[in-house]
């Protein structure tokens, strides 16, 4: 795996402060609240995991998948999610939680489905941001890091289901993805 890998780019010392010190900020705007996170699965969850052991306010957490389906236009993105009712979280506030910001289809339409379901507020929160222009207008309400536009792997980040136990976020060869 680590020979994979072009080269390192946020070590596990550094994951480690920057997801703690992102819980922190997270749980001194969200205090006397009852957070009700949901975290899409599977990027998302050695993140989630960290981030919330870091919290001490009360939490509700929730997980689903979304799966993409792109058509002949990169504008024509549709995201179904699964594993979870939006319903559940009606008149709540919810903190929705990704592993990386890329086009954006997938947090603005998971976004705009808890929304319709009535969710009381929905803030955004993803470990990474990558640089670049989103296909719809979604930008993340926390995050730890922006990245520049390459495909990276590790600390959930996966590359056809392979890396996402990486303690790190490391840059993958080209020559592992391209033919
Ligand atoms: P978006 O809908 O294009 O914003 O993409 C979000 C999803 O694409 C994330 O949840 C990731 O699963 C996946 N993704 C985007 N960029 C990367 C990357 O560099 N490495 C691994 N997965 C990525
Ligand atoms: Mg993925």
């Amino acid at each position: 795996m680590q020979q994979d890998i072009q080269k390192v780019i946020i070590t596990e010392g550094e994951i480690h402060s920057m997801v703690r010190a992102l819980a922190h900020r997270i749980q001194a705007e969200h205090n006397g609240e009852t957070l009700h996170v949901v975290a899409i699965y599977d990027g998302s969850i050695l993140f989630l995991a960290d981030l919330i052991r870091h919290m001490s306010i009360p939490l509700r957490l929730y997980g689903l998948r979304a799966k993409s389906y792109f058509g002949g236009t990169q504008s024509t993105g549709r995201v179904e999610i699964s594993g979870f009712d939006p319903a559940e979280v009606r008149g709540q506030p919810v903190l929705l939680v990704d592993d990386i910001l890329d086009t954006g289809l997938t947090l603005h339409a998971v976004r705009r489905q808890l929304e319709e379901a009535g969710a009381m507020s929905v803030k955004t929160c993803v470990f990474l941001c990558k640089e670049r222009i989103r296909e719809v207008p979604v930008e993340a309400d926390y995050h730890c890091r922006t990245i520049p536009d390459e495909f990276v792997v590790g600390y959930g980040l996966d590359y056809r289901g392979l890396y996402r136990n990486l303690p790190f976020v490391g840059i993958l060869k080209r020559e592992v993805y391209l033919p």
